[in-house]
């Protein structure tokens, strides 16, 4: 078990606490909040979507996350060895943990590349072309060289910040755009409030509907929290195990979990009112799932005064998001390819990046040359999706519980919290950990399985 020197000079680790907080906000922080968020919470029923979210977020998600962090820190391992450390028989927990980032991070960095498409086309003034009835959005994703090209892009400004380390790389770049995207989300927000109609929009998605409210909305909630909080795929053991054994661990989690949720919400503060607007108060114009952002949000742009601007701006703040969250992914995979094979950072990025852009070219051809292949009646990337978020992510995140209550058990976890501070929330903690969260879990694993939400 590795000590704080070790972790801190072998490894490299976060300079600061508030480099550490940022960097794992930065990874919370992405397509989930911006795109899912919102759509899911104009679904279940506004307010009380929001209300059964803020419930999870301290409960459950607050106990899965300090979880993680508090493993990743004791053990100071990448995934794979973090696992092997705490109970050898766990192993195999470990590499699937593992395989997670791997499948996630290639078709992450294909949607990345869209969003930088339509970044350039609103940044060099023809953001006007991006609307219409989504041709514009199934002319570019089936063209045979532009896909590729952008993810390409995509990919490689992912690969920077990871080669230059934990320090000169990740901490640097998240504290410059973490702040940058928090004042551009409040910057759009308060410009899309202003718009005509708008108040409408924010009453409908604030008030709790309680018509609209069922099981699917406590089912939507939980399983958009686990998504938007990096969790059960090993981001947040990679990131604890460079956090410096001086800093607290409970309260950084519970900053990480509000600059999430601030995001969110200030996210669906921008996306419900202006979509609400521009349809004329029809619900249903929400409902359009993934289009929401590709198709039905340049046509809200197209309607707005100084639409092209507030795209440009409202692009940038995604592929900011995005691009925190793909690190954070490349970095897990990295890391755990350096402790495995010895190899030095540089080689490890080389390796990753091999990889992901074969496995990222299956995706983008599935929306060109491939079409016509389905798996299960999925394209290529919504099967990758599927597999990861709906199959693997609930499997690890039920073993990590039952290993954390049952097998290691709590105080594993607790002692790592209380090296430096009294933990406050540890009788939730335990009961979460131990009873609460693995039921959770067997229920999205049933749910995403055999109800489509
Ligand atoms: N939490 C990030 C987001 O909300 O987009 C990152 C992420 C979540 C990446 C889920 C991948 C994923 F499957």
């Amino acid at each position: 078990m590795s000590n704080t020197t070790q972790t801190e000079t072998s490894k490299g680790g976060f300079g600061s606490r508030l480099g550490f907080i940022l960097a794992a906000a930065g990874s919370a922080v992405g397509l989930g909040n911006i795109w899912r968020f919102p759509y899911l919470a104009a679904k279940y029923g506004g307010g009380m979507f929001l209300l059964v979210y803020l419930i999870f977020a301290v409960t459950f998600g607050f106990a899965l996350m300090i979880t993680e962090i508090a493993i990743g820190r004791k053990t100071g391992k990448s995934v794979i060895g973090a696992y092997f450390a705490m109970d050898k028989r766990f192993a195999p927990l470990g590499w699937l943990a593992a395989a997670i980032p791997v499948v996630i991070l290639p078709y992450y960095c294909v949607i990345g590349g869209w969003v930088l498409k339509y970044l350039t086309e609103f940044v060099t003034g023809n953001g006007k072309s991006t609307a219409g009835g989504g041709e514009f959005f199934n002319d570019f994703i089936s063209s045979p060289v532009a896909p590729i090209v952008f993810f390409a892009v995509f990919i490689a400004l992912t690969a920077v910040v990871v080669m230059l380390g934990v320090q000169k790389g990740i901490e640097k770049v998240s504290k410059i755009l973490m702040p940058v995207l928090l004042l551009l989300i409040i910057g759009i927000g308060i410009y899309t409030l202003t718009l005509p109609g708008a108040i409408d929009g924010l009453i409908y998605y604030v008030k709790p509907d309680l018509s609209e409210f069922s099981i699917k909305t406590v089912i939507a909630a939980m399983g958009q929290l686990f998504y938007s909080m990096s969790l059960a795929m090993g981001i947040m053991i990679t990131y604890g195990s460079y956090m410096r054994k001086t800093d607290s661990i409970e309260t950084s989690v519970r900053q990480i979990e509000i600059f999430d949720t601030i995001v969110a919400f200030l996210s669906g503060l921008i996306i419900v009112p202006s979509v609400f607007v521009f349809s004329g108060g029809n619900k249903d114009a929400l409902n359009a799932g993934p289009k929401l952002m590709f198709v039905t949000l340049p046509n809200v742009f197209e309607s707005m005064t100084g639409g092209q601007i507030a795209g440009a701006v409202f692009f940038l703040l995604v592929a900011l998001a995005a691009l925190t969250s793909s690190i954070s992914l490349m970095e897990t995979v990295v890391s755990i390819i350096c402790e495995r094979f010895g190899l030095k950072r540089l080689t490890s990025c080389l390796i990753v990046i091999a990889f992901s852009f074969v496995l990222g070219l299956l995706s983008v051809f599935g929306y060109s040359i491939w079409s016509d292949f389905t798996i299960f009646k999925m394209q290529i990337l919504d099967f990758f999706d599927f597999v990861s978020n709906n199959i693997m992510m609930p499997i690890v995140a039920l073993l990590t519980c039952i290993l954390i209550g049952f097998v290691v058990k709590t105080r594993f976890v607790e002692n790592e919290i209380e090296l430096n501070e009294k933990f406050r929330s540890k009788g939730l903690y335990r009961v979460m950990i131990k009873y609460i969260c693995p039921v959770c879990m067997v229920v999205i694993l049933i749910s995403s399985l055999f109800i489509s939400l």
